[in-house]
């Protein structure tokens, strides 16, 4: 597939896709969302790929929606076309692991794309932020709800309301993303994580996504039965024979995602 606004390379197990309009600071378009949805399908598609990573360029990961894009949109447009929801509902259904991996800027809606990813590396100069109060808007892709599940109330009021940004270290500190790195070593280290995940078992890897995912979908209750079932039907695999066995015999396990 041709694409103008992100690049698409797959390594061993691993799909990255770079976003990649260094003009504008990797603002998403409509252009670049459906380039970005239809690579995660693709990826998703492909038994080859186990895990995803989603990165910009040193200095942007994504500086939000293209504010030129959206200044002279109405309500009525807007709203009309769901403005960016039936992408982000797509990004949600990939159920391969996706690693963002962040350096820069994380603004807005770009801030919003790296929180639909299943976790966040960042580098030490990733900047997260949802200033679209200073356009007159509110977060439209998560930033008063993701957010404020990930990193408490407080912090993303103070985030949404002054529009400020937080650095890598508060951000990992707020526990908004689950490592920070140097900036050199970005590319390494998400390219390490996604290369353990490939590793295992496909079937377990998707559950536990769905898993950990449920949990910001419901009551403890029913997301605690929902672990628990899916816990023992992964009982129904070969994966789990082998994953036990392999421990047993002291050796490698070799998963074959059945
Ligand atoms: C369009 C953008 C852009 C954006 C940057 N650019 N962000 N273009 N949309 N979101 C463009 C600039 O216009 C400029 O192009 C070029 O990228 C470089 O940006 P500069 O501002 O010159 O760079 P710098 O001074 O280093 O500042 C970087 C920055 C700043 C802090 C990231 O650009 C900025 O504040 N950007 C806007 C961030 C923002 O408000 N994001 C939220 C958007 S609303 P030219 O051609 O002028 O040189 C949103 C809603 C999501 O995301 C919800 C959707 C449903």
């Amino acid at each position: 597939m041709a694409f103008e606004t992100i690049t698409v390379e797959t390594e061993d197990h691993v799909t990255i896709i770079t976003l990649n309009r260094p003009d504008a600071m990797n603002a998403l378009n409509d252009q670049l969302m459906g380039e970005l949805v239809s690579a995660l399908q693709a990826a998703q598609e492909n038994d080859k790929v186990r895990c995803i990573i989603l990165t910009g360029s040193d200095k942007a990961f994504a500086a939000g929606a293209d504010i030129k894009m959206m200044s002279e949109k109405t309500f009525v447009e807007v709203f009309s076309e769901d403005f960016f929801g039936p992408d982000a509902d797509a990004i949600m259904r990939i159920r391969k692991p996706i690693i963002a991996a962040v350096s820069g800027y994380a603004l807005g809606g770009g801030c919003e794309l790296a929180m639909m990813c299943d976790f966040i590396i960042a580098s030490e100069t990733a900047k997260f932020g949802q200033p679209e109060i200073n356009l007159g808007v509110m977060a439209g892709l998560g930033g008063s709800q993701r957010l404020t599940r990930f990193i408490g109330k407080s912090k993303a009021m103070d985030m949404n309301l002054t529009g400020r940004f937080m650095d890598a270290e508060e951000a990992e500190r707020s526990g908004l993303v689950s490592r920070v790195v140097p900036v050199k070593k970005l590319r390494e280290e998400a390219m390490a994580a996604a290369a353990k995940i490939s590793e295992k078992s496909m079937i377990t890897a998707m559950a536990v996504k769905e898993s950990v995912n449920r949990s910001y979908e419901t009551t403890l209750r029913e997301g605690l039965l929902f672990e628990r079932r899916v816990f023992h039907s992964m009982f129904a695999t070969e994966d789990q024979k082998e994953g036990m066995a392999a421990f047993m015999e002291k050796r490698e396990a070799q998963f074959r995602d059945k």
